[in-house]
């Protein structure tokens, strides 16, 4: 196919969310708060991991990756809609339109993946706690890590290469803040059937597939966790509910744009709103208010940070005392 000769769209027009001023201002405040609460606390999880050597085991490294992750997941899309909220006409190169789906996919495919890493982490964990440390050890964890990101790249691929190349020749309206596969599709001047089908079976059984492996992994640890019922198993349920809640936050969205996405619900580009800007801001909530190694590490971090400020200060004062 040369999709040379029929592409005269060369930018889309993105309609946003909302033609509303008052209603574009609260989103403006709400989407601008939620970005740098998001960045500021994962970068926090990320800083105060890879700073504090007792958090140097499995359970953390994935938190912290989790946490990289989801800066990304916040800033693909969030950055450009903010920035569009108050542009008249919002657009996006097509270009551009083909890196925010690859980066979407690419990110959100591997954050599947690496979900299912921390549930296997907390299943040894959990079930085979004297085996723990010989069955998740550094090298493990680095080469779950790699496979994760190696899926989440070829789930991405595997459904760009079949639309780089598809003809579009108008119109060029997307009803959505950002690009991705559902709509995209629908605007080629083609039969595109078979594409749908294929995005639905790609991207819809991948979040599919991951949620039922979460939520089963989950069951049979919650069971494993109430036969041994012990001192340590309160601590287990409250990392496990929080597991959970981050799972259903992120999966519910994404199996309702991509499972049934044809026909392309008007109510998906607002579910799209919580994969976006909500669930990156999940972890930091969870994991910095609920965890109590995490909360006693980041005070110390602070501590740190402070007494170096406090220090180099004293210094400086010195140094000019003398001359
Ligand atoms: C991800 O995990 C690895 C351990 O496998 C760790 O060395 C690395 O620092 C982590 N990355 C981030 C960004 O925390």
């Amino acid at each position: 196919m040369d999709g040379g000769n029929y592409s005269v769209v060369s930018e889309f027009l993105l309609l946003g969310l909302t033609s509303s001023w008052k209603f574009q201002i609260l989103l403006f405040l709400f989407f601008t708060i939620f970005y740098i609460a998001s960045m500021l606390g994962n970068l926090l999880i990320v800083l105060t991991i890879i700073s504090e050597h007792h958090l140097h085991s499995p359970m953390y490294f994935l938190l912290a990756n989790l946490s990289f992750i989801d800066t990304g997941v916040s800033s693909i899309a969030t950055p450009k809609m903010i920035y569009d909220l108050f542009r008249k006409h919002k657009t996006i190169s097509f270009k551009g339109c083909i890196t925010q789906m690859f980066f979407i996919h690419t990110v959100g495919g591997t954050e599947m993946v690496l979900l299912i890493v921390m549930a296997y982490d907390r299943y040894v964990a959990i079930c085979k706690p004297l085996h723990y440390l010989t069955i998740m050890s550094l090298r493990m964890c680095t080469f779950l890590l790699t496979v994760a990101w190696t899926i989440g790249l070829i789930h991405s691929v595997a459904q760009l290469a079949f639309v780089v190349n598809l003809p579009f020749c108008g119109p060029n309206k997307m009803d959505s803040f950002y690009c991705d596969f559902p709509r995209f599709i629908k605007l080629a001047c083609t039969d595109t059937y078979r594409l749908e089908f294929l995005v639905t079976a790609n991207s819809g059984f991948i979040s599919m597939g991951t949620f039922f492996i979460l939520i089963a992994s989950y069951i049979f640890i919650l069971v494993t966790v109430r036969k041994h019922s012990s001192g340590s198993s309160s601590k287990a349920l409250s990392t496990l509910s929080a597991h959970i809640t981050v799972v259903i936050f992120f999966f519910g969205p994404c199996i309702i744009v991509y499972v049934w996405p044809f026909p392309t619900l008007p109510i998906d580009k607002f579910l799209a709103i919580f994969d976006a800007i909500i669930t990156p801001l999940m972890n930091p909530i969870i994991y910095t208010f609920r965890n109590k190694e995490m909360k006693v590490a980041m005070k110390r971090l602070f501590g740190k940070v402070l007494s170096v400020r406090k220090s180099s200060f004293m210094h400086n004062l010195r140094n000019s005392d003398s001359c």
